[in-house]
């Protein structure tokens, strides 16, 4: 006779894409294995996508097929559903809210809907009893969710940063390493799988704000807050910074980076995602490609370094069927935790950390006229913003324009007293076109 726990755990994919099809694929590929480690087997019962005769390299004939995937959250035979399809709102939280009310548990993979839904749906999953897991939402394949929900939970977080974004960190580096431009490395990232189905998230920061803001909310147990993560993507980076950078020691990531801090009214969270230089001496600049890392800082675990495939099928499928995992060994035991750190009703609302009110070094980039004085000006502004220069490059021509770059790396102040410099030269018509200002991330 079986007993619930060794029934097989049922499951539905909404989403038959990049990971849709890898989370098939895995869960056929180590089928004995999953089901040992999960003391039962997992079965895909049911199916949903935008087209039904679309070739996906995998089997779905014997499955049942919904063609309006809110369908699923409904089926009786269902006990988890799979939210693969992505985008924050639309069909994709039709769904996840239709499987929660229905008493499914949910997974998924999408940190857009967790990142601005996911307090409702923790809210909706707590008060029904079922699990809500969204491991492959942040950093793919590596168990960052886990790692800080888990892991790190006797813990006072003082800083969780990282390289969030594949397409970016794989973009950076091809740049670094083969000079290739912007556009070209961005289609190879697409074609890869590795970009978001609107790419423009990913190379404007905005895909890492998203993991940014469900990471911090795990870390520092506080509510999300999306909206506050001070988001500058990697757009503006050129060969040309990449190439001043490594002259200076360093490498050019797209870092996301979250802290609380005392401030005079209490405490702040500062979430913000930027494109920073990096020392090469630092952990996070030998990642390369659409490999990702997390740096964890505990009061007493230290500082914990979580690296591995951000984006891709296979590691994504890993973490979604991982989320199952867990899920098979609880579900029917009622043993399903908060899917946050705590649950919502005790997470804290931290208020947003001031602007501008940190101290850091920083790259600042201009491209100027080449003619006399205009060097004069530039340090100038430095001098009578109180910014302080630690070392400055003046590049030869950049091409016929007559346009040359000047790259500067300041000691450690104030980033409001760097918005002042630029606030001085803002119109000046020495500059040919806006400057680039990076930060320098701290050992
Ligand atoms: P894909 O674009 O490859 O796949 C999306 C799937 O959803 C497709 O099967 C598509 O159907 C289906 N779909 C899209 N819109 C609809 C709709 N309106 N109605 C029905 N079905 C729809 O996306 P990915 O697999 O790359 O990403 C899925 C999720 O995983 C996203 O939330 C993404 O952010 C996240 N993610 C992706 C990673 C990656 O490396 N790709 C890594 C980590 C997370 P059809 O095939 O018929 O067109
Ligand atoms: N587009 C995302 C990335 C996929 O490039 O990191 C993984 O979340």
């Amino acid at each position: 006779m079986s007993s619930p726990e060794t029934k097989p755990l049922r499951i539905a994919i909404a989403g038959l894409g990049t990971v849709g099809v890898g989370v098939m694929r895995l869960l056929e590929t180590n089928r004995d294995l999953i089901a040992a480690r999960a003391g039962r087997a997992i079965e895909v019962v049911a199916v949903s996508a935008r087209e039904r005769t679309k070739q996906r390299g995998v089997d779905i004939a014997a499955l049942a097929w919904e063609d309006d995937m809110t369908a699923l959250g409904a089926r009786d035979e269902v006990d988890v559903v799979v939210e693969l399809v992505g985008g924050s709102d639309g069909p994709a939280l039709a769904l996840s809210r239709a499987a929660l009310a229905g008493g499914k548990g949910l997974v998924t993979a999408n940190k857009a809907m967790i990142a601005h839904h996911g307090l409702e749906l923790a809210e909706a999953a707590e008060g029904a009893g079922v699990p809500l897991k969204f491991e492959a939402a942040v950093a793919g394949g590596i168990p960052v969710v886990k790692g800080l929900r888990e892991g790190t939970s006797a813990n006072a977080l003082t800083r969780v940063y990282g390289i969030l974004n594949g397409t970016c960190n794989y973009i950076l580096s091809e740049m670094e390493q083969t000079g290739a431009d912007f556009g070209e490395t961005l289609a190879e990232a697409q074609a890869l799988g590795y970009a978001e189905a609107d790419p423009t998230f990913d190379i404007e920061g905005v895909d890492a704000a998203h993991k940014l803001a469900i990471l911090a909310a795990i870390g520092f147990g506080a509510r999300i807050d999306f909206a506050a993560v001070h988001t500058v993507g990697i757009v503006q980076v050129r060969a040309a910074d990449i190439a001043q950078a490594d002259a200076l020691g360093f490498v050019i990531r797209l870092i996301a980076e979250a802290d609380v801090q005392e401030e005079a009214d209490g405490p702040r969270l500062l979430q913000r995602v930027r494109p920073c230089l990096v020392a090469k001496d630092h952990p996070l600049a030998p990642v390369d490609g659409p490999t990702n890392a997390v740096v964890a800082e505990g009061n007493f675990s230290g500082r914990l370094l979580f690296q591995g495939a951000g984006a891709g099928d296979g590691p994504t499928a890993s973490a979604v069927v991982a989320d199952l995992i867990d899920i098979a060994r609880s579900f029917e035991r009622g043993d399903i935790g908060a899917p946050f750190s705590m649950p919502v009703a005790q997470l804290a609302a931290l208020p947003p950390a001031q602007a501008g009110g940190r101290t850091e070094r920083t790259y600042l980039r201009f491209t100027v006229r080449d003619r006399p004085g205009v060097l004069a000006e530039i340090t100038a502004a430095m001098r009578d913003a109180d910014v302080s220069i630690e070392s400055l490059i003046q590049k030869g021509r950049m091409h016929d324009g007559g346009e040359v770059l000047v790259a500067m790396v300041t000691h450690e102040g104030p980033e409001a007293h760097i918005a002042r410099a630029l606030e001085l030269l803002e119109g000046s018509d020495s500059l040919t076109g806006d400057p680039l200002v990076l930060p320098i991330l701290p050992a």
